[in-house]
């Protein structure tokens, strides 16, 4: 981990030319700034993300301008635009999966209830724990039972339980994630043997199994039946109500039906990446102030 913690840490203070703030603020910022790193984590329920000029590289390709944006504590907010334009790297950031691509880079900050994740001082491991990520394919272990996929975050984390406790978790985890009266007479089958939309929801469950305050999903039923995505729209609801919710999506009516707030993302061949309006969803999508909003959210393009 060192070696890559290290590219975080010199990347991490590229400057930030004239900053000149692109998006306003989604809404205002809780009162939370001031935590010392030790509470990373630490909570129980949903913790505010709020992301400070920042900007991203593929090598010497900018793909990140200057974004800022804060995701509101127990809040589902949905970041949309059309494809490359960098919202999946935007949600790797807020996890610190980004640095692991060995060429990527970062500039800004990202506070999680005011503590910035790439504090130097900060273990890594920390911060995935505290912000769990769902990817578009659902990606259980396939060796592993329904039971054991649930589990495996906790072995990777470190944390050890006894089986009472273990069986107590596999159940609430997949009850949040909406899968228990589905699964719980077979927990010992294969998780791989599961339906695309009950895969997906398993991989819920295994992210909830950490506990984490805030919870990134890229495009999470972009291979998902409408069924299966009503089912996991859903979940995120009922979710919402103690954790924090990024999800990226390029299906409006779920962006319009799931999030509370919204982020419209645009880049160019030739300019990365920037947050062209952000705000409420209702007004995203109601009364958009810039016209490429407008045009986006109305299906014109992308
Ligand atoms: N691992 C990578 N290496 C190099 N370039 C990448 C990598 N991942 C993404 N990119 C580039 O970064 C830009 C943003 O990609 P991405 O974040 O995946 O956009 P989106 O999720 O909005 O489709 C694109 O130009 C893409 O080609
Ligand atoms: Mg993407």
């Amino acid at each position: 981990m060192s070696a890559t913690a290290d590219v975080t840490t010199d990347t991490h203070l590229l400057p930030t030319v004239a900053v000149s703030t692109v998006s306003a603020p989604i809404s205002p910022k809780p009162g939370s700034a001031g935590n010392s790193p030790s509470v990373l984590g630490g909570g129980t329920s949903g913790a505010a993300i709020d992301a400070r000029n920042v900007s991203a590289w593929f090598g010497d390709h900018k793909v990140l301008d200057r974004i800022n944006l804060l995701m509101p504590a127990k809040q589902v907010t949905a970041l949309i635009g059309p494809s490359g334009c960098g919202k999946s790297t935007f949600l790797r950031i807020l996890n610190r999966m980004h640095e692991l691509v060995p060429s990527a880079a970062l500039a800004g900050e990202v506070l999680f209830d005011g503590v910035d994740i790439y504090d130097p001082a900060l273990r890594v491991t920390n911060a995935r724990k505290s912000i769990g990520m769902v990817f578009q394919k659902a990606n259980p272990f396939p060796a592993m039972s329904i039971a054991e996929n649930v589990l495996a975050g906790l072995a990777l984390t470190g944390v050890k339980a006894k089986k009472s406790v273990k069986e107590d978790l596999i159940e609430e985890c997949l009850t949040k994630a909406g899968l228990w009266a589905e699964v719980k007479d077979r927990l010992h089958q294969a998780g791989a043997g599961l339906s695309g939309g009950q895969q997906q929801r398993l991989c819920i469950a295994r992210s909830l199994a950490v506990r984490p305050r805030v919870l990134l999903m890229d495009e999470p039923c972009s291979a998902l039946d409408p069924t299966s995505t009503n089912r996991i729209e859903q979940t995120i609801a009922e979710l919402a109500s103690e954790i924090t919710i990024v999800i990226v999506t390029h299906n409006m009516q779920q962006a319009a039906r799931v999030s509370d707030n919204c982020a419209f993302f645009l880049a160019s061949a030739s300019t990365p990446g920037v947050i062209v309006e952000a705000g409420s969803t209702s007004q995203i999508f109601g009364s958009p102030t810039d016209q490429r909003t407008a045009d986006y959210v109305e299906g014109r393009f992308g």
